[in-house]
């Protein structure tokens, strides 16, 4: 469904992302962990096509769309939440919902029922999205994300902020999506929940995959190695 083969991507001479191969097959939930900076968000938007990358490939469903605009992209069924949600503030929780369908694909999803998969978002409708709590605001984002009927639904970071009540809300509403078949991509920062969310996550150090097929079975320190590098691990554990 989604391959990402040998991508670079900088930021002037900085490799935020170096080297990065990887396969999502339809359906699959993956999640993607790795500390802050390790460059889970750059390589989600340039998977988007919200970056443009130094060298490597993108394709998706096939096609190759290394160079391919973002909202073509979208149209082809790839559709990321961006971190921060990155919403209309002036907007209504409905107009920001129908700006996902600025790119017309065909699908199932519609107003009606974003608001039967978020029912918080119902008595939101017609209030400015500025005025939302995190978890309406997530939810609006996602929503948005949703409107496009995505076949791969990127979501990076969507628990940020938010309090645990509200992140499992907002989960409960992303596991509705694995029984459509909608492949995910997620960056999530709980390593537990990433593990138990997933069929397998990805960890990311320093600009490169360090251990990819993790899943509950994995040892414990080889994650955290992976996560942390081999000569921080101690450290990190010492100061937590
Ligand atoms: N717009 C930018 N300009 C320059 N450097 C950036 C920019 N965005 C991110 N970076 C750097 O790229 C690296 C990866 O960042 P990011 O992809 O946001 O990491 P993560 O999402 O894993 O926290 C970090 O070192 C960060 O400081
Ligand atoms: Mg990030």
């Amino acid at each position: 469904m989604l391959s990402v083969s040998n991508l670079d991507v900088r930021y002037g001479q900085f490799r935020a992302v170096q080297g990065v191969s990887m396969n999502i097959d339809q359906g699959d939930i993956v999640s993607l962990i790795g500390a802050n900076g390790a460059g889970k968000s750059t390589l989600l938007r340039a998977i988007a096509g919200a970056l443009p990358i130094h060298s490597g490939r993108v394709s998706f469903k096939q096609h190759d769309v290394t160079t391919t605009s973002s909202s073509a992209r979208v149209k082809q069924g790839l559709s990321l939440v961006p971190e921060g949600r990155r919403l209309f503030a002036d907007m209504t929780v409905e107009e920001n919902l129908l700006l996902g369908t600025t790119v017309k694909r065909s699908g199932d999803w519609s107003i009606e029922r974003i608001f039967a998969t978020f029912p918080n978002l119902v008595k939101r409708r017609h209030a400015k999205t500025g005025n939302l709590s995190g978890g309406e605001q997530q939810a609006t984002a996602i929503g948005r994300a949703l409107m496009s009927n995505p076949d791969c639904l990127i979501l990076d970071e969507v628990s940020l902020g938010l309090s645990p009540l509200v992140v499992d809300q907002v989960y409960a509403s992303i596991d509705s999506l694995k029984d459509a078949g909608t492949t995910i991509l997620l960056v999530e920062q709980d390593l537990e929940r990433a593990i138990r969310f997933s069929h397998r996550a990805i960890c990311m150090l320093e600009g490169k995959i360090v251990l990819d097929k993790l899943t509950s079975d994995t040892n414990k320190e080889e994650i955290t190695h992976a996560y942390f590098g081999l000569q921080q691990s101690k450290h990190q554990e010492a100061s937590q």
